[in-house]
């Protein structure tokens, strides 16, 4: 397709489309990625199979097994092992192939990058491999990220544990770096202490468990995302999180709002 057809093929797809279509996440997400024409023509969430099965799980069974795995797996296995140690246990098939080490590299925000708290791919990971559809695992990954920046965190109380912490902080952000750090600072301990760890372990804990409320009252039938998808696209203009000033202090850019191929 030559060029002028892309453009002209984009331009039907307004940001009008994306507002009225708020709850069709996954067309926001492909209609946002400015180029692939072909994706946004059939962007619609859809379907996809998966041998993996869910039955419904005790939050405090889950959170127990991901705090307990966090000091040998860190953040992203120890919530993959969190669900998916109950998963074998209760729902069996596939699930006792599972390699839950593959994806221990999330940890530290990607590889200690800093990144996305490797929480929720974690969590994330196993909320695709179940609902077996686009939408809802995007839906469900968002409120997870909602819930993870704007409560105190963490809460998750760990039997067995020995190291005691006093701080529980708001995040703002799905951020690594900026959650770590605003906790430590509460907490006034560096990053290799036994207290930081054992912070991330609960953290873990927390995501995990969050992620089992949801999923058992999607296995109910009854799960509505409670967040509107792809809200920091459409609210910022680029795709962020709602701690600005975090990063840009009083100089927080506005975003350039038009789209080269976009009507707004
Ligand atoms: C995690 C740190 C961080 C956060 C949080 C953040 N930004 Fe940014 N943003 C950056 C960096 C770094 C750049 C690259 C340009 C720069 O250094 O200013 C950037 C670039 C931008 C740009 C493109 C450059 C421009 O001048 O047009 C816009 C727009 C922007 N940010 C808006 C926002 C808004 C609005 C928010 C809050 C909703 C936000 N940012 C939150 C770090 C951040």
């Amino acid at each position: 397709m030559e060029f002028n057809e892309m453009e002209k093929e984009e331009k039907k797809l307004s940001r009008r489309d994306l507002i009225i279509n708020g709850g069709k996440v996954a067309a926001g997400a492909a209609i946002l990625s400015l180029g692939a024409v072909n994706a946004a023509k059939t962007a619609e969430a859809y379907e996809f199979t998966s041998e993996y099965k869910y039955v419904k799980l005790d939050p405090k069974e889950v959170g127990q097994t991901t705090y307990e795995n966090y000091f040998t797996k860190w953040c992203t296995s120890s919530v993959i092992a969190g669900l998916v140690e109950s998963l074998k246990k209760h729902a069996g098939g596939a699930w006792k192939d599972f390699p839950i080490d593959a994806y221990r590299w999330g940890h530290g925000g990607l590889a200690g990058w800093g990144t996305l708290c490797g929480t929720m791919p974690g969590a994330g990971v196993v909320i695709g491999l179940v609902t077996k559809n686009t939408d809802t695992a995007e839906a469900m990954v968002n409120d997870l990220a909602f819930y993870y920046s704007y409560n105190e965190l963490p809460n998750f109380t760990p039997s067995g544990s020995k190291t005691a912490m006093k701080h529980m902080t708001m995040s703002g952000t799905p951020v690594c770096h900026i959650s770590v750090g605003k906790w430590m600072k509460a907490e006034n301990v560096a990053f290799l202490s036994n207290e930081r760890a054992e912070r991330c372990a609960r953290l873990s804990a927390n995501i995990a468990m969050e992620a089992v409320h949801m999923l058992n009252a999607w296995a109910d039938g009854k799960y509505t995302p409670k967040h509107k998808p792809l809200y920091n696209v459409l609210a910022n203009g680029i795709t962020s999180q709602n701690n600005c000033t975090d990063c840009h202090g009083q100089m927080t850019p506005s975003p350039n709002t038009t789209y080269g191929t976009l009507e707004k």
